[in-house]
């Protein structure tokens, strides 16, 4: 069953291919509206929304909160620029400081931004802390792992889509193994006295929901300790409630030296990143040395004062943790050959698609589409499904209804 487009979203489509640069591949789908967990097309066609925009908009599409704090910031001053203070980013610095229990904080954009910014403190860190020789800090990072699409940031990869035909590259990563403790002991052993920092995403989303052992956040935390160097959590699609607490590391008492954080932290609504850090660490950066025109710009100081209450007044977190074992349980009982694996924590899942038929993962969407639900795969035959946190159970279970009779159509 092919997505029908009509002639109304064609019309966008064709625009998009002729005036805009072609580095996404979307669904057939063109939205115009959203409240809650819903978007609606061009053609008032009602979808549950089950990617949440990478999971940015955990609070739900337009959440009158956030709209509210954007409404009225936006009235009365937008951006000042870090050249002087100003009113907004001292009360959100303070709140953020209460909310997540880290002694500073620094305000930055998207996701890729809070990355940069932590490899940069790491190395810093390593230079003027640890005492490593100027040029030699060395970062480990994971195969698998998606942490935006910067120059340095794909240097990282392991994914050829990503990287191919961008180099020079970065220099100064070493990869392991996801997962893998004894390949990240070994490699931190062998850098001992330059290694800087391990980073890590708690869960790997982009990779399709990989769930790492658990105890294995509990090991990185503890082999950095004794080489002493920083973990860094990724926490950029995990954090803020979307795995069933506040942050994912939160699932094994962790506590990372650096957490990066976007997405939902504005609930969807601006383009805003945070970068947690204690003093030690966060103060060997100084006046002059990193920065960004809208880092921490007053509107952004509001909208995510105003979604991060949401995630806690209400408790969107819990939500999350409650709703996400009912989906995993739901879609684990549907007996059915082309569904060979459903993994995730809280309302962050996957499911694993076997071909069938000459169908893959891209054609369930397409159905499931049909019927009213979106969802994109990743990586070919792994489907990511991740609602906005505010979805009721009566409406999750509305959702899982499409998902199982698009899986019979998937396989009729
Ligand atoms: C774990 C992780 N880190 C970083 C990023 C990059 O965020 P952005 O797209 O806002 O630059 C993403 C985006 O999907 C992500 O999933």
């Amino acid at each position: 069953m092919k997505f029908q487009v009509s002639a109304n979203a064609k019309r966008f489509i064709e625009q998009e291919a002729q005036f805009g640069a072609h580095n996404y591949h979307p669904l057939a789908v063109v939205l115009s509206r959203g409240e809650g967990p819903f978007v609606w097309d061009v053609d008032n066609k009602r979808y549950y929304d089950f990617l949440s925009a990478y999971s940015a908009v955990n609070q739900g599409h337009c959440h009158p909160k956030i709209i509210e704090a954007l409404n009225q910031q936006a009235s009365t001053l937008c951006l000042t620029s870090r050249a002087f203070y100003n009113d907004c980013l001292g009360p959100y610095e303070e709140y953020i400081h209460n909310y997540f229990g880290y002694d500073k904080m620094l305000p930055m954009n998207s996701g890729a931004e809070a990355v940069e910014t932590g490899l940069k403190l790491a190395r810093r860190w390593a230079y003027k802390v640890k005492g490593v020789p100027d040029e030699k800090a060395v970062i480990v990072v994971c195969d698998g792992n998606f942490h935006g699409r910067t120059i340095s940031i794909v240097s990282m990869s392991s994914d050829p889509d990503s990287y191919k035909h961008y180099g020079p590259y970065t220099p100064g990563f070493e990869r392991v193994p996801y997962n893998d403790i004894v390949a990240l002991e070994k490699t931190l052993k062998h850098y001992a006295d330059s290694v800087a920092a391990v980073l890590v995403e708690p869960i790997q989303g982009e990779a399709g929901v990989v769930v790492p052992h658990d105890g294995y956040l509990k090991a990185i935390a503890s082999l950095c300790k004794q080489y002493n160097c920083l973990f860094v959590a990724d926490e950029v699609q995990t954090g803020i409630g979307r795995t069933g607490k506040l942050l994912c590391c939160d699932h094994e008492n962790v506590r990372p030296d650096i957490v990066l954080l976007g997405k939902a932290i504005s609930g969807g609504v601006l383009p805003i990143s945070a970068i947690l850090a204690d003093d030690p660490i966060m103060l060997t950066i100084k006046p002059g040395e990193h920065g960004s025109t809208y880092g921490g710009f007053p509107l952004a100081c509001k909208v995510a004062m105003a979604a991060l209450d949401v995630i806690r007044d209400e408790k969107l977190t819990e939500n999350a943790e409650k709703l996400g074992q009912i989906f995993r349980n739901e879609l684990g009982n549907i007996k059915c050959e082309a569904i060979s694996e459903v993994r995730g924590k809280g309302l962050l899942n996957a499911v694993v698609i076997k071909p069938y038929k000459g169908r893959e993962a891209w054609d369930l969407c397409e159905i499931m589409a049909t019927n009213g639900l979106l969802a994109k795969p990743t990586h070919r035959h792994i489907i990511r499904f991740a609602p906005p946190l505010v979805i009721t159970e009566a409406q999750l279970r509305d959702a899982i209804g499409i998902i199982k009779q698009s899986v019979e159509q998937f396989m009729d």
